[in-house]
């Protein structure tokens, strides 16, 4: 199909992400589908939700986070791309979204300790043995053999997207999972060469795009960090900006700027209040708890759980100091909703590319709608239920509504 564009209008020229050819700069951030089976392999119909997509304009597309190994899944329906017999079933994914002249990017993760043991399938891992106080289990601190068998799993993991015909991987180092573990020195309390300063903690990443660059040769990698959290000695905007000059020493081809992860509350994802009622509902262990105590913890929940603010253009700032330092194009992700920030982000040179993930959950067509100048902003209200919903059934909008039981 067509794709409007305005020719005044830089958002909507033509653009090369690490050579990969876009027809707008906004991008669909990685969000979790939830088309995954028992198995992790992907379901049919995540080539029709990839298609609608692409159809609808995005300018290129991450995929939600696929995970590389073993142990590594972070939730239910989750897709994992740990297995060589899933590459067909991904290649009709790639070919649907290549046909309508969209290119997809496969986010590769590994959850480390935000998981259960119920949805790793063993006991949660991390750098350190810290005990998360969402997923409460004690993950237990890896072996450097083990961290060296990740590194080959996301590897392997880059192998499998290449070859089912995907157009690059981003490595998810943010929101709290194994890699961003290892950045933060709050979560990170290693003595060894994995663990300690930047660099050492760094190390994993760097590694494993070693490791992926040997297997894949010419092949776009990028990778999504936070640059903050409201962890005690957690990620902050001066270390992010040397995890970013890093990854391009490193040969990364690209870097996305989020923030937050699973402890913060609803900081990588923010709310205009806390979402009680979906929680109650749609979060398995808080929807079986037993009437009574469900009002108690009802109660609770807005007592207890942070949201930040603002809610727009949350990490446009950061992604803007760390666009000033590094060679290689920068996305920002956050929060950002309307045409005329875009196009400031992009005119301002606060970032090279936009990403929202929210608003092409409601619109799918967002992108047609601001270029052919049918909407200038997003109708999504944030209000954070698509993100509860993913526990249980395919990403979907809610509009702050319950389904129906
Ligand atoms: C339902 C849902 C699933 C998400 N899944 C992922 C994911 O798989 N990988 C990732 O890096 N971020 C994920 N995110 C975070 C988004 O990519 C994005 O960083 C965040 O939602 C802020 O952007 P927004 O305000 O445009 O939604 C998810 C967010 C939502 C709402
Ligand atoms: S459920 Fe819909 S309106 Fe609510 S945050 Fe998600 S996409 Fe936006």
């Amino acid at each position: 199909m067509q794709k409007e564009k305005n020719i005044a209008d830089r958002v909507f020229l033509p653009a090369k992400l690490a050579g990969i050819s876009l027809s707008n700069r906004i991008i669909r951030s990685a969000t979790n589908e939830g088309y995954g089976d028992d198995s992790g392999r992907p379901r049919p119909e995540l080539a029709d939700f990839h298609a609608r997509l692409a159809k609808g304009g995005a300018g290129a597309i991450i995929t939600g986070f696929s995970c590389v190994g073993e142990g590594s899944r972070g939730i239910n329906h989750q897709t994992m791309i740990h297995k060589d017999e899933f590459i067909p079933d991904y290649r009709k994914i790639a070919d649907r979204v290549h046909a309508l002249g969209t290119p997809i990017i496969m986010q590769l993760a590994h959850a480390g300790r935000q998981t259960s043991r119920a949805v790793a399938g063993a006991r949660p891992v991390a750098p350190s043995a810290i005990r998360d106080k969402v997923f409460i289990t004690l993950p237990r601190a890896l072996s450097t053999p083990e961290i060296e068998r990740i590194v080959s799993d996301f590897a392997a993991a880059a192998v499998r997207a290449k070859e089912a015909g995907f157009d690059g991987i981003q490595l998810h180092a943010a929101h709290g999972y194994l890699l961003s573990q290892f950045l933060s020195p709050y979560m990170n309390r290693r003595k060894d060469e994995w663990g300690g300063s930047l660099e050492n903690r760094f190390r994993i990443i760097r590694r494993i795009i070693e490791e992926c660059r040997k297997a894949v040769g010419y092949f776009p990698i990028l990778a999504k960090i936070n640059a903050s959290d409201t962890r005690k000695n957690g990620m902050r905007p001066g270390m992010a900006l040397e995890v970013a000059r890093l990854l391009e020493q490193a040969g990364c081809d690209g870097v996305e700027v989020s923030c937050g992860v699973v402890e913060d509350g609803f900081n990588t994802v923010r709310v205009p209040r806390i979402p009680t009622e979906a929680m109650l509902e749609m979060t398995d262990e808080l929807r079986k708890l037993p009437g009574p105590l469900k009002k108690v913890v009802g109660w609770a929940i807005p007592h207890f759980a942070a949201r930040l603010e603002p809610l727009e253009n949350f990490n446009v700032e950061d992604a803007a100091l760390i666009k000033k330092k590094v060679g290689i194009p920068v996305i920002v992700v956050g929060g950002i909703r309307r045409l005329a920030d875009i196009r400031k982000i992009i005119e301002d040179g606060s970032a090279d590319f936009v990403a929202m993930a929210r608003p092409f959950i409601i619109e799918p067509d967002l992108v047609m709608k601001f270029a052919s100048g049918k909407s200038v902003e997003s109708r999504c209200i944030n209000c954070g239920y698509c993100l509860l919903g993913i526990n249980r059934s395919p990403v979907r909008c809610y509009y702050g509504k319950l389904p129906k039981r």
